[in-house]
């Protein structure tokens, strides 16, 4: 098997797995007791599995097992969770709220090819063949296993960029909204980003990266895109983010900021009077998540749509997703599973929405 070179080579490697969980959860499920919760049977059934094989084996292979065992629960929690994301979710019919309801319908499910689609996959295809290596500086959560600071770009296009299912559904629902400004966390190589510019032509994309090699990139790729009104915006300040992007009266498509979202988000988010759409897909850590959902905070409105990347990614961000959705400003939640929507909507009770897609 593939070693764990980044969050999306993790969860490539974990889907067999979740379909041997689910194979094994639907032969055992029915023998406990109705009162068990789901985690109570999940961990009975680890450290039975455990228990048993310990009956039967010498002591090199009860390490091996324990070994194998520890490494499948890394795994398994991922996929429990997948598989009860969905048992649980909803597609449309199940959903009551017109507002909801119609999201779903004419956005989430709206999978009608177009021609922008063939034209920025066209661009990822070009980063999927550039042999090129470049030197990563990683100030998020990361990769778990591979650290390796000099990366190929090839491999940077497979593992770290959304896939085209998710990256057209983040166009779908800018396009749906129109906002006037969209503030990207983790460019990356500038895919997403250029998803998002297409899809609201008139807004203001701001678009942070911490890694310059990748950053650069990522602006060729926003020329290659024929965005020539991009503006790179790289050294060390905060405050004068205001006075440089200001001054540029011919922005109408792309800031590329290069730095540490903890420094630049806040000379960004100065510069709007309000927020309209923030995606957060970079720094998959609980506190750095509610760090940026609380500064977001002043400047949401009703309008408003925040999306969280990765909200089952780990213990930590599950807890921050949880707290996400209970914060006294968000009405409505959509839980996607690999991605979180967050509404401000007012006079509407609270609601979070685990839908499949
Ligand atoms: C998952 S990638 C973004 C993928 C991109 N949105 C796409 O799908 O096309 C996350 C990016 O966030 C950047 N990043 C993570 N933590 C950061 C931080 N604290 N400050 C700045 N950049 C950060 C990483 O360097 C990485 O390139």
């Amino acid at each position: 098997m593939q070693d764990f070179t980044t969050k999306n080579t993790k969860w490539k490697t974990q889907r067999p797995q979740s379909f041997n969980s689910s194979l094994f959860f639907s032969l055992c499920a029915p023998r406990f007791p109705a009162s068990a919760n789901l985690a109570d049977k999940f961990n009975f059934l680890t450290i039975f599995l455990a228990e048993t094989s310990n009956l039967y084996l010498n002591t090199p292979a009860k390490i091996i097992n324990l070994i194998y065992i520890f490494t499948a629960m890394l795994n398994f929690r991922f996929a429990r969770d997948y598989l009860l994301h969905r048992f649980k979710a909803k597609t449309r019919h199940g959903v009551h709220s017109p507002f909801v309801y119609r999201l779903i319908d004419e956005v989430i499910y709206d999978f009608e090819p177009k021609k922008v689609y063939g034209e920025v996959e066209a661009l990822r295809k070009q980063l999927l063949n550039d042999n090129r290596t470049i030197n990563v500086i990683d100030l998020g959560a990361g990769s778990k296993v591979n650290n390796d600071q000099t990366k190929k770009i090839s491999d940077i296009a497979q593992n770290a960029l959304k896939p085209p299912r998710l990256a057209q559904l983040l166009y779908r629902l800018a396009a749906d909204l129109k906002p006037g400004n969209i503030i990207e966390l983790g460019t990356c190589l500038g895919i997403t980003t250029i998803y998002l510019q297409k899809a609201a032509p008139k807004a203001k994309v701001y678009t942070l990266e911490g890694s310059p090699e990748t950053a650069a990139v990522a602006f060729e790729t926003f020329k290659n895109a024929g965005l020539n009104s991009t503006v790179q915006i790289t050294g060390e300040f905060s405050d004068s983010i205001t006075l440089e992007v200001s001054s540029n009266e011919s922005l109408n498509s792309i800031v590329e900021i290069t730095g540490n979202f903890d420094d630049k988000l806040p000379g960004v988010i100065k510069e709007l009077d309000q927020l309209d759409f923030v995606f957060v897909d970079g720094n998959h850590q609980k506190d750095a998540t509610l760090k940026y959902f609380e500064w977001c905070l002043p400047k949401v409105h009703e309008n408003t749509l925040l999306i969280f990347d990765d909200i089952y990614w780990s213990e930590g961000m599950k807890q921050a997703w949880t707290e996400i959705k209970a914060h006294p400003k968000v009405t409505v939640t959509v839980d996607l599973f690999w991605i979180g929507l967050v509404f401000f909507k007012p006079g509407r009770v609270k609601e979070n929405f685990l839908i499949k897609i």
